[in-house]
């Protein structure tokens, strides 16, 4: 019987992680300032017929469903970084640490990392974003952690590769907790 131990060291620490979730930090009130900012400067151009703006479309293919962005893009990439930090302990291989062992798995895990930050961004597109408020936080968040797992593959550093494997999952987790609370128990048990 093989146990991965990894998700439930993730688990309690993401306990102590969600309580130092940056809550007062609202990325919605900075837009909200950038965009008084850029209405200040020249007006707006007339949209001209059959562009993207005139027919009312977003300039974002946002067509993918929550569920598939979830399952296709966020979910394989974190795996990515979840599978390659901690450890797993079986009676057959006994102890056995996750962490890359060459330069490779790496990079490897720092592109993976790379395209976390990417994906915080995605969330926060117009037409994708559910709110303009603590979704943009929970969004950030994502980024957040992704650049720090980013930093600490390219310098092989696998306490704070850890950490921040660590930090991404409570950002999922509070996101599931806030926005969809059925998907925690799901989310948990996968
Ligand atoms: C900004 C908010 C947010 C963040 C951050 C977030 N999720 Fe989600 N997630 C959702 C919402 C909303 C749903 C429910 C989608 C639906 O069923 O409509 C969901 C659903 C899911 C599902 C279930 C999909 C299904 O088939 O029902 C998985 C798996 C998932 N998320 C994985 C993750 C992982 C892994 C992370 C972190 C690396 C993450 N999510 C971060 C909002 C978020």
């Amino acid at each position: 019987m093989k146990t991965n131990v990894t998700l439930q060291r993730f688990r309690s620490l993401s306990a102590t992680l969600i309580n130092v979730m940056p809550r007062a930090w609202r990325p919605a009130t900075l837009l909200s300032v950038l965009l008084l900012l850029a209405g200040c400067g020249e007006p707006p151009a007339e949209p001209t017929a059959g562009t993207a703006a005139a027919e009312g479309h977003s300039a974002y293919n946002t067509s993918l469903d929550m569920r598939d962005f979830m399952n296709l893009i966020l979910d394989p990439t974190a795996d990515v970084l979840w599978d390659s930090a901690g450890w797993t302990d079986s009676r057959e291989s006994g102890y056995q640490e996750l962490y890359p062992t060459s330069d490779e798995g790496w990079d490897n895990v720092r592109r993976h990392a790379a395209m976390i930050i990417e994906i915080g961004n995605m969330l926060a597109l117009p037409g994708r974003a559910v709110d303009n408020d603590a979704w943009l936080t929970y969004a950030q968040g994502l980024s957040q952690a992704g650049a720090l797992a980013m930093e600490a593959a390219a310098i092989q550093n696998k306490e704070d590769f850890f950490q921040a494997g660590a930090q991404l999952y409570s950002v999922c987790s509070a996101c599931h907790q806030a926005y969809n609370p059925e998907i925690t128990s799901k989310f948990v048990t996968n």
